[in-house]
């Protein structure tokens, strides 16, 4: 898989990708992460890649001249299945939406800043416009790390254990069942013995009812 991030902000995400799980991930060639500083593509000397809304009002927009040609640059090299734009006015991002982005070959990712892109931005190239939550986040960088970092874990051979993506929250719409360590009793507070029993199909049970207890609890919507 190949993801595109095209930001006026790129040094934002540097580090994200530089560590831990994302980082094995490159490295072990099951992805690659290439960030685009949409200044590079701006149209004028001073590298602007806003301007004012027509109609007035507050806030700068993202000019579709730049953003149109690091898109047409990329396409001009490998064909694109998903070009997304991270903006609060999205689909709201679930687990199911992102099992069925990391099954694709190459995303570009746009991120948003100020009031937001042209609309013609939109209009013209975006195929999938993703939210990741209902609240307002100062730039899309954020919400792209978020849903690279759903996305790439997901790929095969990417976690060590590669059973583990599957047990996790919202896999099956139950949440995860706690999870405990050593020591076995933290002063005074013991793991449950089930746990101990060496019993396989009675840890899997057990794991099962504490979903659901959980998901009861916490989330009930997700039973629905
Ligand atoms: N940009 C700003 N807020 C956002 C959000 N909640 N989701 C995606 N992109 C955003």
């Amino acid at each position: 898989m190949r993801i595109d991030i095209i930001s006026c902000v790129p040094n934002l995400l540097d580090s994200f990708f530089a560590h831990s799980i994302l980082k094995r991930a490159q490295e072990g060639k099951f992805v690659e992460v290439v960030v685009h500083d949409l200044r590079d593509y701006s149209v004028n000397k001073h590298r602007s890649i806003d301007d004012y809304a027509f109609g007035g009002g507050a806030g700068m927009v993202l000019q579709i001249e730049p953003i149109a040609g690091c898109i047409r640059a990329l396409q001009a090299e490998r064909a694109y299945d998903e070009i997304i734009y991270l903006t609060p006015d999205g689909e709201l991002m679930e687990q199911k939406m992102v099992n069925q982005l990391s099954l694709k070959g190459n995303l570009i990712m746009l991120c948003g800043h100020y009031k937001g892109v042209d609309q013609r931005v939109r209009d013209l190239f975006i195929t999938k416009e993703i939210s990741i939550g209902d609240y307002v986040l100062s730039g899309g960088e954020l919400a792209a790390a978020v849903l690279a970092d759903s996305i790439i874990r997901l790929l095969p051979g990417v976690l060590n254990d590669e059973t583990s993506a599957l047990t996790d929250s919202f896999q099956d719409n139950l949440l995860a069942p706690p999870v405990y360590s050593r020591p076995f009793d933290f002063e005074g507070n013991v793991v449950p013995e089930i746990l101990l029993s060496g019993h396989e199909a009675k840890v899997e049970e057990w794991r099962y009812e504490q979903s659901i207890k959980r998901t009861k609890e916490r989330r009930p919507d997700l039973l629905k």
